[in-house]
């Protein structure tokens, strides 16, 4: 079974390879959309993550007649009423780098005592236009005062997982992919396939 992951985020991308290649099923390959970086990327219009995974898989399946997911992440800080949120890529403007983002959540967090948040990740399945199922995962933390670790991307410098006493940003790709958000809507993205995708 083909399966494209409509992504071109490297660091997600080497997520899901790892997490497909660890699910046990048989026959299933998964691969970004062909041609993805040439498709204009829909505008992540939604106002939740659940909102803007189902645009995204929507749209990609116009473009294939395989079975696609799609996913909506980013953290969500307690402290700062959610925010970055829905705009956790662009939380410090349109084309900026991760450090930018860090650093502005490093600034908005400065005179902040609760530093709790999370991470949230919501995947859309679609084939065809239609859309399919949601499945979702989250994981909670705490936001560091200054970056530790050179691993993963985005938020995962400043994200301190307390159960492994390490920042995300220390741990490899599949310590990480254990305990995440996206490892766990993986997971149940998974699950939802062997007991019902289309064949
Ligand atoms: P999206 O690509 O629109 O879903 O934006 C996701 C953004 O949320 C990323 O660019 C990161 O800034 C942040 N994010 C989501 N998942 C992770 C993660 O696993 N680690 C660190 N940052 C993440």
């Amino acid at each position: 079974m083909i399966l494209y992951a409509c992504s071109t985020n490297p660091g997600k991308l080497r997520e899901f390879t790892l997490a497909a290649q660890q699910s046990g099923i048989t026959g299933l390959e998964l691969l970004p959309l062909p041609n993805i970086k040439e498709v204009t990327p829909p505008e992540e219009t939604g106002a939740t993550f659940q909102e803007n995974a189902a645009i995204k898989a929507l749209y990609y399946s116009g473009f294939t007649d395989e079975l696609v997911f799609a996913e909506d992440s980013g953290l969500e800080v307690d402290a700062l009423g959610g925010e970055p949120g829905v705009f956790s890529a662009r939380y410090s403007g349109t084309d900026v780098t991760d450090e930018a983002n860090n650093q502005l959540l490093l600034e908005n967090l400065r005179h902040k005592l609760n530093r709790h948040g999370r991470f949230v990740c919501v995947i859309g399945v679609a084939k065809g236009g239609k859309l399919l199922t949601t499945v979702s995962g989250a994981v909670e933390g705490e936001i560091l005062r200054a970056p530790q670790g050179s691993n993963g991307f985005g938020y995962d410098p400043l994200f301190f997982y307390p159960p492994l006493n390490q920042c995300f940003g220390e741990l490899t790709t599949e310590a990480k992919f254990e305990v995440s958000h996206r490892g766990k809507a993986v997971r149940a993205l998974f699950d939802w396939l062997k007991r019902s995708a289309p064949r």
